[in-house]
């Protein structure tokens, strides 16, 4: 019987992923993060704190051996994988479809396209062998809509939760439970800083309700999409999380 449980956050390092990384903490997760930028790893770092159970481990996800050199890392290490989230993705803004640069599209596919890709079939395939195990894709309101200036973006988001649907779908011969979580407004980030809104989603708050997800506490555990509509939407959920969990 496996004691410990195991977690790892894809995006950890950005501004959403860090909430979701110390929500994780919070119930007494170890936490995996793939990192890249020694500058956003020791960001990470600071918010958590020196002590915290995080694995900071060098990955770029868009490259599929990379990300399968970390899966087995993380299971010659700990023997299995409890939950893995996906906060992973890059922004781009500037230019209507007919003139971006092909560089920028394809630069576009590979971080926010060919990461998901390589993570779902390093860590999909791992908790398929183990026949349990939560993975969880984080998405924002693009994926349902079109912004201006940043259309590139929504194409990449509802592709993203498209593959997150798929991959449940494929699921129903195993005990593997998927999800697809949009937060229908803007998350308030550390990274944001100054522009935050009060309106906004705050990073951890978006975590709790990930960490509630996993665990089974909130609504509609069966269900594949989660939307989360505002900010008063998810602090109802959550306090009913908080009453019934103690
Ligand atoms: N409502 C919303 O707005 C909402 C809600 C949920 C999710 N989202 C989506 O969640 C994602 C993260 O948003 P954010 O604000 O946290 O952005 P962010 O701060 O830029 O973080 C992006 C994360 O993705 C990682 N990443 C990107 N390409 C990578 C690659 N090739 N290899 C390894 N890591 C890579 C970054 O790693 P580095 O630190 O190494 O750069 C970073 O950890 C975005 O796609 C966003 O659209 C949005």
């Amino acid at each position: 019987m496996h004691t410990r449980r195991i977690a790892v956050v894809a995006g950890g390092s950005g501004g959403i992923g860090e909430g979701i990384v110390f929500a994780l903490l919070n119930q007494g997760y170890r936490v995996y993060v793939p990192t890249r930028d020694g500058d956003h790893s020791a960001r990470l770092r600071e918010f958590v704190g020196a002590d915290a159970d995080v694995h900071l481990v060098p990955a770029d996800l868009a490259d599929a051996d990379q990300v399968e050199r970390l899966r087995k890392e993380i299971v010659d290490a700990e023997g299995h994988i409890d939950t893995v989230v996906v906060s992973v993705g890059s922004y781009y803004y500037g230019h209507r479809m007919h003139r971006m640069p092909v560089e920028d599209w394809n630069r576009t596919l590979r971080d926010n396209l060919s990461t998901h890709f390589n993570i779902q079939r390093a860590f999909v395939g791992q908790l398929r062998e183990q026949n349990r195990g939560t993975y969880v894709v984080l998405s924002g309101p693009e994926a349902d809509t079109i912004h201006p200036d940043e259309q590139v973006m929504s194409i990449m988001a509802a592709a993203q939760k498209m593959m997150a649907r798929v991959i449940a779908h494929e699921a129903f011969d195993s005990m593997v439970r998927v999800y697809s979580i949009t937060a229908q407004t803007s998350i308030a980030t550390r990274s944001r800083d100054a522009q935050n809104n009060p309106d906004w989603i705050p990073a951890r708050d978006l975590g709790s309700y990930v960490a509630a997800l996993v665990a089974g506490h909130v609504p509609g555990i069966h269900e594949t999409r989660h939307e989360i509509r505002d900010r008063r939407h998810l602090d109802a959920v959550l306090d009913e999380v908080r009453r019934r969990t103690g």
